[in-house]
Parts: C-alpha cells; sequence; structure tokens
C-alpha cells in the first residue's frame, strides 16, 4: 500500500464520454471506502466533458492530463489500483495496442507492469463496439488480467452506469 494518510491510492482514467459528468458519484464512493483519489483525464475529457474545478475540490488534488515537465516532481504517489470510467472505444484500442500518446492511456499501459488491478467501466455504443478491434481489445486487456464491468452503450440512464460497480470489481 502506498503511504498517503495511510489510505491506498486509486488511479481514476477519465475519458471523453457523456457520463464522464458523474464522475464525481464514483470518486464520493471511493473516498467512502477509504481510498485516496487522483484523476487522470483525457485531454479530449478536459475539453468540457465533466467539471475538473469540481472534482479537484473533491479530490483535493489537480486532475492531471499532460506529462509532467522532466524536473517537475510526481504529483501523485504510484497507484494501488486503477479505474477507468467511462473507457471509450478509441481509449480502450489504444491501450490494448500498447499506443501511448496521452498520459491517460500511457498510466493504463503501465499498470499492467506494475502489477496492480484495474477496472473498467466501458461506455460504447453498440454500433462501435461491433468493430472487431474492439472485440480483439477486450480479449487482449481481459487476457492481461483488466476486469471489465458490463457493457454500456450510453443510451441508457445515465443512473444505469452504477459507478460503484468500479470499486466492487476492484475488491472482486
Ligand atoms: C458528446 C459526446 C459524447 C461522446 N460519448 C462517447 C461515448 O459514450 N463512448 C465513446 O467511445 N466515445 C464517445 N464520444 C467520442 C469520443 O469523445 C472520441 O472518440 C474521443 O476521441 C475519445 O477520446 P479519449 O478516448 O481520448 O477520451 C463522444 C463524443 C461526444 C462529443
Amino acid at each position: 500500500m502506498t503511504e498517503q494518510d495511510g489510505k491506498p491510492f486509486l488511479y481514476v482514467v477519465v475519458c471523453a464520454a457523456g457520463v464522464a459528468a458523474d464522475v464525481g458519484v464514483l470518486i464520493g464512493a471511493a473516498r467512502e471506502r477509504d481510498w485516496e483519489v487522483g484523476v487522470i483525464a483525457t485531454p479530449v475529457a478536459m475539453g468540457g466533458f465533466f467539471d475538473a474545478a469540481a472534482v479537484e475540490a473533491l479530490t483535493g488534488r489537480p486532475v492531471r492530463s499532460a506529462w509532467r515537465t522532466p524536473g517537475e516532481a510526481r504529483p501523485f504517489p504510484p497507484p494501488d489500483a486503477v479505474v477507468v470510467a467511462p473507457a471509450t472505444f478509441n481509449t480502450v484500442n489504444k491501450w490494448a495496442a500498447g499506443l501511448a500518446d496521452t498520459l491517460a492511456v500511457a498510466t493504463l499501459c503501465e499498470a499492467y507492469g506494475l502489477g496492480v488491478p484495474v477496472a473498467v467501466l466501458p461506455c460504447v455504443a453498440d454500433a462501435l463496439a461491433a468493430h472487431p478491434a474492439y472485440h480483439d481489445s477486450l480479449t487482449r486487456l481481459r487476457g492481461m488480467g483488466v476486469r471489465f464491468g458490463e457493457p454500456y452503450s450510453g443510451e441508457e440512464d445515465r443512473a444505469a452506469f452504477r459507478w460503484e460497480r468500479a470499486l466492487d470489481l476492484l475488491d472482486r
């Protein structure tokens, strides 16, 4: 466990899907389960998909999206676990392929080597989920030990996303 007020540290990776607006629900639930939380968002997600200032107030830390400069200290301690929610088609496919072109995907790629548990709540429309590349990505990531919540297309009521599932997957 990382030393951080004696609490384990959870990275929450946020991608650019509409449901990201509710990510505060996950942060609140994680803190209730005694996680310290740091949020890493994709650059597209930073463009208005969620309220970054509200997330910073909830976590007490900056939202990360860009790489630090070489001289800068690491803003977050190493993760004890990682949640990706919501996970987009784009990020899932890049992660599976090892294309670490954003801090968010690079963090996910690295999580495998760190050996920490990773839970994913995808938010992918059925038409996109039908693409064979997505199927292959899920197969590859599952083979790496990544834990997936059931499919959510983004068409459902936002309450049906049930953010706590991510924490349940980590507990499994
Ligand atoms: C309003 C809006 C909602 C979107 N919702 C989704 C979604 O639910 N799932 C998804 O895979 N892409 C969705 N997209 C498309 C992604 O934002 C787009 O593929 C983006 O490049 C993903 O970047 P990221 O994976 O780096 O976050 C949405 C785009 C917009 C404008």
